[in-house]
């Protein structure tokens, strides 16, 4: 067989499935970018891989396929603001204002968040519009708090989930 779903249905149907929210940073040449995505899951524990999705045609494929380096934030329930901020919001000087620090790579790490994850590029994969970055992850941490939530086109309390 050789069918192929529509990119309608295809969409329609991706939006049922409930995610987190982070912001994926990395900096080149001094510059610090991010980028709102969901397209995130775990890959290996011993050693430590995870991946994300980022469309080629997004600015922050740029930064991350050229240094090598991203951090994964993991947004809390009450940063709604910076997932809108940096998915395409504030264009320019999205850092302004944010008191972020670094961690390993020096890739920004987000206050207020619930978990992050410093990586360098392991392996890219191009797959349709987008590449999959496997990382490295060099460094973590998680504090208590809630997570944003996404599902069906909306940014969601998801609740006790933090508890
Ligand atoms: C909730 C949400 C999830 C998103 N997930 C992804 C993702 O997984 N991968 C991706 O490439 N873009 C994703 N995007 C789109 C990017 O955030 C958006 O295209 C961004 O503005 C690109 O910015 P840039 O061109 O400045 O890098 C998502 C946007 C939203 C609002």
């Amino acid at each position: 067989m050789s069918a192929t779903a529509r990119a309608d249905a295809f969409r329609s149907a991706m939006r049922r499935f409930p995610t987190g929210v982070t912001v994926v940073t990395s900096v080149r040449d001094g510059e610090p970018r991010g980028i709102t995505l969901t397209a995130f899951a775990s890959v290996s524990a011993d050693p430590p891989m995870l991946l994300i999705c980022v469309n080629r045609e997004a600015r922050s494929y740029l930064y991350i396929a050229s240094s090598r380096i991203f951090c994964v934030n993991v947004l809390a329930a009450d940063q709604q603001e910076l997932a809108e901020r940096f998915a395409g919001k504030i264009r320019e000087h999205q850092f302004d204002d944010i008191a972020f620090t670094t961690d390993v790579t020096g890739a920004p790490v987000l206050p207020g968040t619930i978990a992050h994850f410093d990586c360098e590029v392991a392996e890219e994969h191009h797959a349709g519009t987008h590449s999959i970055f496997i990382g490295r992850v060099l460094s973590c941490d998680a504090s208590p708090g809630a997570p944003l939530g996404y599902f069906n086109g909306r940014f969601r309390d998801v609740g006790a989930w933090g508890e």
